[in-house]
């Protein structure tokens, strides 16, 4: 089993490209399904998510390769419509694929996704809004089976919450159905535009994309594109937080600095210094960061993101003051908690509360990742600690940060993979 062993105290220091998005990515990969011809995606990060969705596709009939950050998905043919339960276990996005593969094949059998590592994931939204749009949807024996009888029709479909998933499903499952599909209360999440961006590149009609109400006309066929995945707003706040956790200095490019803005707002008033231009953050934190002073509620986009909770508050673990976050995402979303206390913090969680008492300093110690972006925390707060640290089931990490460690290390940081 893989480690990292972090030797913090060093203060990061240079200047970083930034990968492509995972959850960016993913579902266009899904996407890929109905266009019946070969798509070309660049700037695509190379991570344990992105081969696991190679995976699904493969296993549908798809032809994936990569090279470099580029990957080329021909999907021609589809000879499968049912994808077997160990791929879906593998990760909770596998349920993306249901909605491409009903746009694509009018059927599709799948399982439930992955196991519960931030709480309770249900699809229910998915599956009511699948069902709005004419798809029969039978349950049984830990299988879900969907089909159709003739095309899949458009419906209008509100959801009781902004889901990122339901909205992509919704979406996917849509742009080739017959007649218009309006979703109110669509979640708003750049990756979403991102996924709009390369379907309209397909010939798909989708209006609305970065608001509440988004609206598609069905077209009977797509075709393949070129097109480049935005880059990870997620990764950007990671190496941002760490860079101010260890009062250093960066320059963080090919970054979406507009969808980065609900972050860099909060992070600013950390005292730390920030500019920016279109695609380019630059960040210095010289002294001690400053405890945040209004409650940092996680919230659907355009709020404070729920993925950058956990690298955040492992930068203002050591900050002057209290700070305190509301989790209104996931039920279970502070288990890196325990880990940064081991290393010093002074952390109390009650609910969907987190209290951060800010302490002098942190030292090194052995812990565990419990989620990737709670993983992510950990390895921030070994940069920032005193002595060595060690990170062990980093899987979690590697499945949303494109080879961790060299970017610490082009950063000037000490962490290694062991
Ligand atoms: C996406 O997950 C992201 N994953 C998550 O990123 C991110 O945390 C989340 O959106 C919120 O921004 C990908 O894009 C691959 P949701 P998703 O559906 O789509 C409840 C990361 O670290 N809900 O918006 O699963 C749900 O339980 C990951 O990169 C239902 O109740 O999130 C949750 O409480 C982790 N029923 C809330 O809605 C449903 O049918 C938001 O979930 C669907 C969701």
């Amino acid at each position: 089993m893989q480690k990292l062993i972090v030797n913090g105290g060093k203060r990061l220091r240079g200047e970083l490209s930034l990968q492509g998005s995972k959850n960016s990515a993913l579902p266009v990969m899904a996407a890929t399904l109905l266009c019946g011809e070969e798509c070309v995606l660049t700037n695509c990060p190379k991570l344990s998510d992105i081969y696991a969705a190679s995976r699904i596709l493969n296993c549908v009939g798809c032809r994936c390769s990569f090279s470099g950050n580029t990957a080329v998905i021909s999907s021609e043919s589809i000879t499968e419509s049912s994808i077997p339960e160990e791929l879906m276990l593998e990760m909770r996005s596998s349920i993306i694929f249901l909605g491409a593969m009903l746009g694509r094949a009018g059927e599709c059998t799948v399982s439930c996704p992955g196991g519960c590592e931030l709480g309770p994931r249900p699809i229910d939204m998915h599956l009511a809004a699948l069902r709005k749009m004419g798809v029969n949807i039978r349950e049984s024996g830990g299988k879900i089976v969907c089909r159709t009888a003739g095309r899949i029709h458009g419906a209008k479909i509100s959801l009781p919450f902004p889901s990122v998933g339901a909205t992509e499903n919704i979406i996917l499952c849509a742009v080739k159905a017959e007649g218009e599909t309006i979703i109110n209360n669509a979640a708003r999440e750049p990756e979403i535009c991102d996924l709009c961006g390369f379907l309209r590149a397909c010939g798909a009609e989708i209006s609305g994309d970065g608001e509440s109400r988004i609206v598609i006309n069905g077209k009977a066929k797509l075709h393949g594109c070129e097109y480049s995945i935005m880059p990870d707003r997620i990764a950007g706040a990671t190496y941002l937080s760490m860079t101010a956790a260890t009062r250093g200095e960066i320059v963080l490019k090919n970054a979406c600095v507009g969808a980065m803005e609900p972050f860099l707002s909060v992070l600013e008033q950390t005292g730390c210094s920030i500019f920016t231009t279109e695609d380019t953050i630059y960040l210095r934190s010289g002294s001690r960061l400053k405890a945040i002073n209004d409650r940092i509620r996680t919230m659907p986009h355009p709020g404070f993101p729920t993925d950058a909770q956990a690298v955040l508050m492992a930068a203002l673990v050591t900050a002057e003051g209290t700070s305190v976050f509301e989790e209104n995402i996931f039920d279970c979303r502070y288990r890196h908690t325990d880990a940064l206390v081991k290393m010093g913090a002074d952390i109390q969680v009650l609910g969907k509360i987190a209290v951060i008492k800010g302490v002098e300093k942190l030292c090194g110690a052995n812990v565990e990742a419990t989620d990737l972006r709670g993983g992510a925390a950990m390895a921030a707060a070994a940069l920032a600690a005193e002595g060595r640290t060690e990170i062990s089931k980093i899987c979690h990490i590697d499945r949303g940060y494109e080879k961790i460690e060299e970017a610490v290390r082009c950063l000037g940081g000490d962490m290694e993979r062991v």
